[in-house]
């Protein structure tokens, strides 16, 4: 596998800066919004019920909440790194249920706070892993090994990551800046289909979509992406703060791709759904298949 699937940039990072974005991310979420309300659209696929359900980079639990609502009867586990977000997600639960929480019919959620490249769970105790433009921040090699780990057999893995013509122009706007790294690479489909096939997921499927976000000014595209946490905390970034004479010179690189009175800010997001493979218990030491007494139906004579 490429090893340019790695991340280039600290988990610590990430945490850092997510966890500053806590309170005001919701408020600039638009396309987070747009493309779970989608992902969550096509949780149809699934014939069961899930019991244990995973948001998977949960944020400020807009999904889990909807997650919830769908699925009342599932313990939905809230997953976040950056604590200061997973924090807010319980918070706004609480305040949703206000007193109801204490009746017997709302299924506990749980919110933890940790990191998706190695989840505190059990082999084989989560039916549905959902992760809404969380992967992108991830090595997707080891998230794909601990979803096929924790997944149970008949399990499902639902998400969406961006891909690499996101944010296409900034990146060139940038370049004719400076030659730091501005914007993150991010993975093609294929590749994430090959890390999805290496892990042992089974069948995966894969498409893509373009979303189109517009502002007026290239400063406005800039503020968004702090008030969302998608700060540039690539390893070979600028050290230091970016001048006023950066910003000035990216607004005028920016201003070609500007389409009538607004300058667009193109995303590519990738959606994929995969179900657990075969398990290590299945497939046993020396590759042979065992199966559960429990699972195994005995003949009449
Ligand atoms: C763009 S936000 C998406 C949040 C939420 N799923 C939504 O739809 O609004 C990405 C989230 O992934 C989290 N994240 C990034 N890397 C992570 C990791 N390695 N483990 C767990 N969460 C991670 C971030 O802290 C952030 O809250």
């Amino acid at each position: 596998m490429d090893k340019s699937l790695g991340r280039q940039w600290q988990t610590s990072q990430v945490a850092h800066s997510f966890s500053r974005a806590a309170a005001a991310y919701d408020s600039v979420a638009v396309l987070q919004r747009q493309t779970g309300d989608e992902l969550l659209d096509r949780l149809a696929l699934l014939k069961n019920t899930p019991k244990t359900v995973l948001d998977l980079g949960a944020g400020t639990g807009r999904q889990t909440a909807m997650l919830a609502a769908r699925y009342p009867k599932s313990h939905i586990i809230a997953l976040d790194i950056a604590t200061a977000m997973v924090q807010h997600a319980r918070m706004q639960h609480k305040q949703s249920l206000g007193l109801s929480r204490h009746l017997p019919k709302n299924k506990r959620t749980s919110y933890l706070s940790a990191d998706a490249e190695s989840l505190p769970m059990a082999d084989n105790s989560v039916d549905l892993v959902y992760a809404n433009l969380c992967l992108q921040w991830c090595d997707p090699r080891r998230c794909f090994n601990e979803i096929q780990r924790i997944l149970r057999p008949g399990g499902a893995l639902m998400f969406t990551t961006l891909g690499p013509d996101t944010l296409t122009e900034l990146r060139q706007a940038w370049s004719a800046v400076d030659n730091y790294p501005h914007v993150n690479q991010f993975i093609d489909m294929h590749d994430i289909g090959e890390a999805m096939a290496a892990a042992g997921l089974a069948q995966p499927v894969l498409d893509t979509d373009h979303y189109t976000l517009t502002y007026d000014k290239a400063h406005s595209l800039m503020q968004d992406l702090k008030t969302l946490g998608a700060r540039n905390i690539h390893v070979d970034r600028r050290r230091g703060l970016t001048g006023r004479q950066a910003f000035a010179k990216l607004a005028v690189a920016y201003e070609p791709f500007r389409k009538e009175t607004v300058l667009p800010a193109t995303y590519e997001v990738i959606y994929g759904h995969a179900w657990c493979g075969e398990t290590h218990q299945q497939r046993g030491e020396a590759g042979m298949v065992s199966i559960p007494i429990s699972q195994v139906q005995g003949r009449k004579g």
